[in-house]
């Protein structure tokens, strides 16, 4: 395998630090670009002196975008936002912000570039500004670069994620753990470790170029056997409830409020609408076992950070199944 010089674009937040930490342990020299690139620091250790470079670019900013891509024989896109404030939007970091790193990659002669998208990212016919985002990335990137890969995770977990973190902080302080509606909408958890490997193999491997990937771990679960996983892993008992979806977004509306404040909201209307509907790897799609990765189970990592929130804290003994 040789060394190669790859770009990571948003490899400071949580997907794209397992990117940078999985290329730097197979010997890659790995730029990390982002906004706020201080934060990227803690990926620095993942590999020899000088091994990991950080550079500032915003995708909202075409000429710095340019100079993170300018060198690079890959490139890989792992930025994105979660819910939008200012400038910050959907259209201009997904969509044109897509289109922005294909231009780039397509003018400085990259040879690769691989999307991280999301599934539900051919979604056509979704109402959700979210998806639809996600739907339009996906098409700036294949029409300024047709020989990208695009990989499609489902939900993402591992420390630091939002969604099981979240879960776990609800269910130490509310009376009730609430599932959105009847918590019937199924989803896949994967490891964000096997995000990076994925991405790793995918660079490794030329004839995973023009292809797409869905991501996925071993178990499909409903949101209510979710729900019951993290209050098993936390030791907590408490019900858990289907809450209808139009107060679950009404509550979604107050809590993205947060944003305005620079907070990071606990939930958004377009969560909420996202969590309504299945999140899981179709039948027949290239995934982690195409790329010879076996996906983790969820039970095997959640102890690892969710413990913090047991009664007792971190070192109160967890109950035998
Ligand atoms: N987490 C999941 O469960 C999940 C599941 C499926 C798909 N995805 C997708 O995977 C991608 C990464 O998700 P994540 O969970 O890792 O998100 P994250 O932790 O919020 O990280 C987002 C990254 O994007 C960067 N970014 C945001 N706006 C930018 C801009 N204008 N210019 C340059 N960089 C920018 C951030 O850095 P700065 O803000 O400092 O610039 C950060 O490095 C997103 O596209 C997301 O939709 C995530």
């Amino acid at each position: 395998m040789s060394t190669k010089q790859i770009t990571v674009i948003g490899g400071s937040g949580f997907i794209g630090r397992a990117i940078v930490r999985a290329l730097a342990q197979r010997g890659h020299l790995v730029k990390v670009a982002a906004r706020r690139i201080e934060r990227a620091e803690p990926v620095k250790t993942a590999g020899d002196v000088g091994q990991v470079m950080l550079m500032r670019a915003n995708l909202r900013v075409p000429s710095s975008v340019a100079r993170v891509v300018a060198g690079s024989d890959i490139v890989i896109n792992a930025a994105g936002i979660g819910w939008q404030q200012g400038r910050q939007k959907y259209q201009s970091v997904h969509v044109d912000g897509a289109k922005t790193i294909a231009d780039a990659c397509r003018g400085f002669g990259v040879k690769r570039l691989v999307h991280i998208s999301g599934i539900g990212a051919d979604a056509r016919s979704s109402r959700n500004r979210y998806i639809l985002s996600k739907v339009g990335a996906e098409d700036a990137v294949i029409s300024g670069f047709p020989d990208a890969t695009i990989v499609r995770p489902s939900v993402v977990f591992g420390p630091g994620d939002v969604m099981f973190n979240r879960m776990a902080r609800i269910a130490c302080s509310a009376p009730f753990l609430p599932v959105i509606g009847d918590g019937s909408a199924r989803v896949q958890p994967v490891f964000v470790g096997d995000v990076g490997a994925a991405v790793a193999a995918i660079v490794d491997r030329p004839e995973t170029a023009k292809s797409v990937f869905e991501l996925g771990g071993p178990r499909v679960y409903t949101y209510r056997e979710i729900a019951a996983l993290v209050l098993h892993e936390i030791d907590r008992a408490k019900p858990v409830i289907g809450v209808p979806a139009a107060l679950m977004k009404v509550a979604g509306f107050f809590a993205q409020q947060a944003a305005l404040l620079g907070l990071t909201p606990q939930l958004t209307v377009d969560q909420v609408e996202l969590m309504l509907h299945d999140n899981v790897a179709r039948a027949g799609a290239q995934n982690l076992a195409t790329l010879g990765i076996q996906p983790t189970a969820a039970e095997a990592i959640l102890p690892t950070y969710l413990d913090r929130f047991r009664h007792g804290g971190r070192y109160n003994q967890h109950a035998p199944a």
